[in-house]
Order: structure tokens, then sequence, then C-alpha cells
């Protein structure tokens, strides 16, 4: 009886996953949670392995219905007495375990086969890729480097990918520090980022968006607030995009605006980048288009004036264990900071 209800449960469980199969796509772009819904996808990267777990639930719930089935027809059914020595080569009840054991083989065998032919699937983009760039993991957030054969073309950023719609696109995953894993669910699979080891991935959006992505391989402290953006888009976007994120920062115009620089410089630029000024620092997120992004520190904040100063300000407190110390500022700096800032788009 224990058995019988252990699987009843079981059953109901995995049913809770119908709802998810069957919510059209306009509720998941909506939806609050996004990483909630990975059995849905939006690229040729993502779809093989979307329909083999969806093939597996189903498989599962299947067969938890026909077992439960099974024992309660055996409970309900009154039988005569069975002699327990008939189960033996001369009785019925060894036939059973034949069928059972044959079916169970061939499903397995059906099932190892598949995941091979979409193990193979995935493992190549289907046309040559035009774009690549190199994803390196750090605590807690990402360096995204875009390639390109002239070096004066090339430039990074961070924790926001942006990916032209419709096309492969190649990448190179590094770790800096300990292992990361690299998952935009509804985009590809996960591939782990492991120090010392350069791991391949590709992806590509059908449509155009903005997917979210999370480390998915427990890291430390920050973990949990890792997480990145890819920004889907027409090619002219796209184009319009990488030829922003090229230039170099301008000139800082206003008093103001030259004092938070000058704080920048002492506070900051040791662990900050912002190309065009002395700013060279390697351990942290690029500025250099700062307000380009639309979120901050890995996802944890939208990025608006306000939470900036409040990020500076408050780091340690806002993302715990975090590599950036928490500043104390004065009034008249902070508001030059503020100032200075801004002008990073
Ligand atoms: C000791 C190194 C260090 C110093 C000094 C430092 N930062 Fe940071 N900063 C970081 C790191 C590391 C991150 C990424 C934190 C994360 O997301 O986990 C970061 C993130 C940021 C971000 C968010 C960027 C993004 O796109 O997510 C801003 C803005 C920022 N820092 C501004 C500043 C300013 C302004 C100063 C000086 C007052 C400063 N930082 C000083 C290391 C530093």
């Amino acid at each position: 009886m224990v058995l019988l209800a252990r699987i009843i449960i079981t059953t109901l469980s995995m049913m809770t996953f119908i709802p998810v199969l069957i919510i059209p796509t306009e509720a998941v772009e909506a939806a609050e949670a996004p990483l909630n819904y990975f059995l849905h996808s939006y690229g040729p990267a993502a779809k093989p392995t979307m329909y083999l777990g969806w093939m597996l639930a189903g498989l599962s719930i299947a067969i938890c219905l026909i077992l439960t089935l099974l024992l309660l027809t055996a409970l309900i059914r009154k039988r005569p007495q069975i002699d327990r020595r008939a189960i033996g080569s001369e009785g019925k009840g060894i036939r059973w375990i034949y069928i059972g054991t044959g079916i169970s083989t061939l499903v397995l065998f059906g099932l190892v086969i598949y995941s091979l032919m979409v193990v193979n699937k995935v493992a190549k983009p289907p046309q040559t890729t035009m774009l690549a760039f190199t994803v390196t993991g750090y605590g807690w957030w990402w360096k995204i480097e875009y390639e390109h054969d002239d070096p004066a073309q090339r430039f990074v950023t961070a924790n926001e990918l942006h990916i032209p719609v419709g096309q492969p696109v190649r990448m190179k995953l590094k770790s800096a520090d300990v292992i990361h894993a690299f998952w935009v669910p509804k985009l590809a699979g996960k591939t782990q980022m492991v120090p010392g080891l350069i791991n391949q991935q590709w992806i590509q959006a059908d449509r155009s968006g903005i997917y979210t992505g999370q480390c998915v391989q427990f890291c430390g402290v920050g973990h949990a607030h890792m997480g990145l953006e890819v920004v889907a888009e027409s090619a002219e976007d796209f184009e319009r995009w990488l030829i922003a994120q090229r230039k170099i920062a301008t000139s800082f115009a206003t008093s103001d605006e030259k004092l938070g620089y000058e704080l920048f410089m002492e506070q900051c630029a040791g662990c900050h980048t912002i190309r065009g000024t002395d700013a060279q620092g390697e351990h942290a997120p690029d500025l250099t288009h700062l307000n380009s992004r639309h979120r901050i520190a890995a996802g944890l904040l939208m990025n608006t004036p306000d939470h900036l100063m409040q990020w500076v300000i408050n780091a340690q407190k806002l993302k715990p264990g975090s590599r950036m110390p928490s500043f104390a500022l004065s009034e008249k700096e902070a508001s030059a900071l503020a100032s200075f800032l801004s002008t990073l788009d």
C-alpha cells in the first residue's frame, strides 16, 4: 500500500509539469521568472534538448500511470490462491518478467539512440558562424570580449550579450577563478566554464528579445546573483550597437563631471576600465558604456542613476561577498561621481 501511495504521489507531482507545457508563449515572455520556463526554446541549439526533455517527462508520466493501473488492477482483482512455486519456468508468471524486461530494454535502447542524436544535433551550428566572442566567468559577473580580425574593432563589455537574430554565434567559455557554468535556458543547454580550459558553445535566437541567463554551477557566496542577459536584435540594431560599443569615452565637460572623473581615477580605476581614459583595471566590469546596459551587478539591479549610486555606496550589503567594496562618500563626492557615471553611455 505504501508503494502504491508513493507511485500515486510521484505521478501527481510529475503532472504539475503539464501546465508548463501548455502555457502560451506570450505568457512566457511576460513571466516574472523567465528561468522557470526552460521547457520553451527560441533557437536551434535548445530545441532538440527541449524535445528530449518533454519526451522524457511524458514517458515518465506514462510509465507511472501504467504501473499505477497495473497495481490497482492487481489489488482489486479477486484471484484464486496462487501456488508460489508456479512462478518457476513451468508457470505463467515468468513470461511476464520476460515481457517486462524486453519492453524496458527496447525503450531504454531507443532512448540512448535518441539522446545521441540530440547530442550530435546540438554539437555544431547548422551554418558557419560569422561572429565569435569570449565569455569569462568571474566571481560573480561575466566579462564579454567581442572578437575581430582587426584588433582596433575588438571591445570588452560585461553581463549583457548582444547577438543578431537568426544567426548562430560561437562562444569560447572560460573562467578566471572557480568553475562556473553558462546557461541561457531558452537558447541552449548549459556549458561549464573551467579554469585553465576553453569550452565552446554556440547559440542562436530565432526571435528578437531579451533572454535571461544564469550561472548554474555553485561558485561561492554570490552565485545566486550571477545572472546575464542575451539581447537578440535585428542585424541593423546589432550593427548600431557594435559601432556604439567600439567608441571610447568622450571628454567630461562640466566641473562636476571632472571632479567625478578624478574621484573615479583615485578610487575605482584600479579595478575598472574606461576605454579612452587612464582607468585600465582588469578585474571588474568594463564601464566604458555602462549606461547602455539594462542591469548592473550581473542582473541584481535595474540600471538607474539611483541604483548606480546605491550600488557604489552599498555594494557589500546589496551583494554580500561581492569583489567590490562599499564606498563612504560625502554628498559632494557622490553627486560628482553620479555626474561622471552618467556620461558613460
Ligand atoms: C576592488 C575592486 C573594485 C573597486 C575599487 C571598485 N569596483 Fe566597481 N566593481 C568591482 C567588481 C568586481 C564588480 C562586479 C561586482 C558583481 O557584479 O559581483 C563591480 C561592479 C561595478 C559596477 C556595476 C557594473 C555592471 O555593469 O554590472 C559599477 C557601476 C561599479 N562597479 C562602479 C564602481 C565605482 C564608481 C567605483 C569607485 C567608487 C568602483 N566601482 C570601485 C570591483 C571594484
